[in-house]
């Protein structure tokens, strides 16, 4: 559920008319619904409640320190994956107690950063890893905690660029090999093993490769124990999914997914991490573009749009879908429409959808794309040197420009030509 209605024939996110922010920023842009934000961060707290738990916001989603400051003041903690990702949060406010350090490729700098600047627990992904956090923690005369990403070889039954959870996958330790790496872990100096973390992939439709990970990690948990590890938290990671598709996909609810996590580790009496990225801000942003011309092609008709691939890359990236609705509501028997719908980039990929029915539309016209505020925004480029699109927070009745639209000359200015050129 969302805060984007149609109300009395226009768009609305919350209280305020998506056309009086589009007049106000131009098109194109992102908008936030902060009820949504709150909504779901509350669904997967309620998920958990009765459990020593903390859910930590997976920011890769979406990073701006708005919706960061939303959900750190309702009491999230963040995932972050980078020494930018660390920095951004904290500049939100958020306290490094409630930070998680997740990814394969954590720097000596990243980590010095984390270690310096406080951090909850590194998720550690190998053992070249584990020994230099060693070594960094070590040099700093600090402990580092940590917890072993094991990867459970389970099929997420995910698009195969967002699995993780497989063993031909870069992520984690196979788990076959847990024993041997959590030995390493309690001889090192510097490190203080704290739990076990998984996480097997994004946009999971069905709760049974949860299950299936979830009660591997629980049987870990017995067999690390029993080799005198002090086995206390467990990181369950992300990825439940989102519907993109109204009236059609109905993902399982953070309710049933909190009953899983309860009946598969709850007996272990550890605190229970998990790191929801999409499902918290997925549905909870739009991205609002306009319509430039209709043109007619050899028997199809092209929307070519004001947005394009590098504003939402993902129906090109993962050929995702979005709906793709009208700021104005057609009226009750409007005409109908199929139209490739395109943005202006040089590439056949700058296809946000083809042969979608649409309400007629024409240039001019104002239309949102749904469910965009996950992987949308942070994954925009300035391809074809197109300005980032500005991001909206609607709060009530309120709303304010989180990420001004940059200027040419801010874009342009960022290049420096050699004095000796
Ligand atoms: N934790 C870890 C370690 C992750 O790698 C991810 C996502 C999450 C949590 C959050 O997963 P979520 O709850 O959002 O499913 N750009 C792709 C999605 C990439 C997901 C990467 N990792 C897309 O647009 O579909």
């Amino acid at each position: 559920m969302d805060h984007f209605l149609y109300r009395d024939g226009a768009l609305f996110a919350e209280d305020v008319p998506m056309s009086e922010i589009a007049a106000a920023v131009g098109t194109p842009f992102y908008v936030y619904s902060t009820a949504t934000l709150l909504r779901h961060y509350h669904l997967f707290d309620d998920a958990l409640s009765g459990m020593d738990h903390l859910v930590c916001y997976a920011m890769k989603a979406a990073s701006n320190q708005a919706i960061l400051r939303t959900l750190g003041d309702a009491g999230a903690g963040m995932d972050v994956v980078s020494a930018g990702e660390y920095l951004r949060a904290r500049a939100a406010g958020v306290p490094g107690e409630r930070i998680v350090f997740s990814g394969v490729g954590k720097t000596a700098a990243e980590i010095r950063l984390a270690l310096e600047g406080g951090i909850r627990q590194f998720n550690v992904e190998s053992e070249p890893e584990l020994e230099l956090l060693s070594a960094v923690a070590h040099s700093l005369g600090k402990t580092a905690p940590i917890t072993v990403r094991v990867n459970p070889d389970v099929d997420a039954k995910t698009h195969a660029k967002i699995a993780t959870g497989k063993s031909e996958n870069k992520f984690g330790i196979p788990i076959a090999r847990a024993r041997q790496v959590y030995a390493m872990a309690a001889r090192l100096p510097g490190i203080e093993v704290v739990g076990i973390d998984v996480h097997i992939g994004s946009q999971l439709t069905d709760l049974a490769p949860f299950e299936l990970a979830y009660t591997k990690v629980a049987d870990l948990t017995a067999i690390l124990r029993a080799d005198g590890h002090d086995i206390r938290r467990l990181d369950l990671g992300g990825g439940l999914g989102i519907p993109y598709v109204r009236d059609n996909s109905a993902p399982p609810l953070p309710s049933d997914y909190g009953a899983l996590i309860r009946r598969t580790v709850g007996h272990l009496g550890c605190e229970i991490e998990i790191e929801p990225g999409r499902l918290i801000a997925g549905n909870a942003g739009m991205m609002v573009s306009s319509v430039i011309y209709l043109k007619s092609g050899e028997g199809r008709d092209f929307l070519i749009l004001d947005a394009a691939m590098n504003d939402l890359i993902r129906p090109a990236m993962y050929d995702a879908h979005h709906d793709i609705v009208p700021l104005i509501e057609p009226p009750a028997g409007a005409v109908q429409a199929t139209y490739d719908i395109v943005g202006p980039v040089c590439e056949s990929g700058d296809t946000f959808a083809r042969q979608r029915p649409m309400p007629a539309l024409a240039a001019g016209d104002l239309v949102a794309f749904r469910s965009a505020g996950a992987y949308g925004a942070v994954m925009s480029s300035e391809y074809n040197t197109r300005p980032l699109i500005p991001e909206v927070l609607v709060k009530g009745d309120q709303f304010a420009v989180i990420r001004p639209r940059p200027t040419f000359d801010e874009m342009i200015n960022r290049d420096t030509i050699p004095e000796w050129l």
